[in-house]
C-alpha cells in the first residue's frame, strides 16, 4: 500500500449502509494481459494493483472485511510456470507490503488448505497473520488453495470427530456451530460478492457463506476494475432490499 493516501468516501455512497464484508472473485487477468499483448503473468501483476487499491478503499470507507479468491484448489491445473509465478507473487507481495499494511491497521488472514503451498509461502503467511493479529482497521482475507467443498468437508470431519469423542452432542449442531468450523469463523458472511470478467458462477467460492449475499457481476476484467466501479457496485448494493428469505 502506498503511504499516507486517504481515499475519501464518494458522495454517492451512504455511510450508514456500507457493506461490512465484500468478497471478490478476481477474474480476467489473463484476458487483460492478452488484450495488451502481454504475457498472462503481467495480468496477475496488474490484478495485484487492483487488490491494493480496493483494500485501501475498504479501510478508508469503513468496510471491515475484504476477501479475495487468489488461488483455488482447481488452479493447480494451470501450467507449472504460471502456478510458480503466482506463488512467488503472493509471497513477494506479502513480504514487500507487510510493514505498510501493519502500519495501516490491516489484519491479514488466510482461507484455504495451506499444507500444499510452498513452505516459504507458508512461513510468510504465518508471519503476516502473526504480525497483524491485533489490527482492526480492516480484515483482509486471502483465499489460497481454497475450495469451498473441501472447506465444508473439513468442517464435517472436525465436527464428526468431536461427536465421536463425546465433546459435542450431534443434536446440538446448528448453523452457528457449523460456521465455527469453517475457515471464515469470526467473520460475518459477505454482504456483497463481486465477480469480474462476466462469468456468472461461484466457482467453489464460499458456498456456505454466500447464501444471502448480493451479487455484482461485471464484464470488466479484474485489472481494470477501478475505484469508481467499486463505488458503483456499492451504490447498487445500497439500493437493494435485502430480505434474507423473508417477505
Ligand atoms: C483469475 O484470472 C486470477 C487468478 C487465478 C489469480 C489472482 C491473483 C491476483 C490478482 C494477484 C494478487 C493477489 C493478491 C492476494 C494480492 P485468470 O487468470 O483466470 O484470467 P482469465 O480468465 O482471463 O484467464
Amino acid at each position: 500500500m502506498s503511504t499516507q493516501l486517504i481515499t475519501k468516501l464518494p458522495a454517492i455512497l451512504d455511510p450508514t449502509k456500507m457493506p461490512q464484508h465484500v468478497a471478490a472473485i478476481m477474474d480476467g487477468n489473463g484476458r487483460w494481459a492478452k488484450q495488451q499483448g502481454l504475457p498472462r503473468i503481467a495480468g496477475h501483476q496488474q490484478g495485484a494493483k487492483t487488490v491494493k487499491s480496493l483494500l485501501r478503499c475498504c479501510k478508508d470507507w469503513g468496510i471491515a472485511n475484504f476477501t479475495v479468491y487468489a488461488f483455488s484448489t482447481e488452479n493447480w491445473g494451470r501450467p507449472a510456470a504460471e502456478v510458480d509465478f503466482l506463488m512467488r507473487l503472493f509471497e513477494g507481495l506479502l513480504d514487500s507490503e507487510l510493514s505498510q499494511m501493519y502500519a495501516e491497521g490491516v489484519r491479514i488472514r488466510f482461507l484455504g488448505d495451506r499444507s500444499q503451498v510452498p513452505i516459504s509461502l507458508q512461513k510468510m503467511m504465518d508471519r503476516s497473520t502473526e504480525k497483524t493479529r491485533d489490527n482492526r482497521a480492516v480484515t483482509f482475507n486471502i483465499a489460497i488453495n481454497y475450495g469451498s467443498r473441501h472447506e465444508i468437508l473439513q468442517a464435517c470431519k472436525s465436527i464428526a470427530t468431536q461427536a465421536q469423542l463425546g465433546t459435542l452432542d450431534p443434536h446440538q449442531i446448528d448453523e452457528s456451530i457449523f460456521a465455527r468450523h469453517l475457515d471464515t469463523h469470526e467473520l460475518p458472511d459477505p454482504d456483497l460478492l463481486i465477480r469480474t470478467s462476466g462469468e456468472q458462477r461461484l466457482s467453489n467460492f464460499l458456498l456456505w457463506q454466500l447464501a444471502y449475499t448480493e451479487l455484482h457481476i461485471t464484464n470488466t476484467l479484474w485489472p481494470d476494475f477501478s475505484n469508481d466501479e467499486f463505488t458503483q457496485a456499492i451504490a447498487d448494493y445500497q439500493q437493494r432490499h435485502r430480505r434474507f428469505g423473508k417477505v
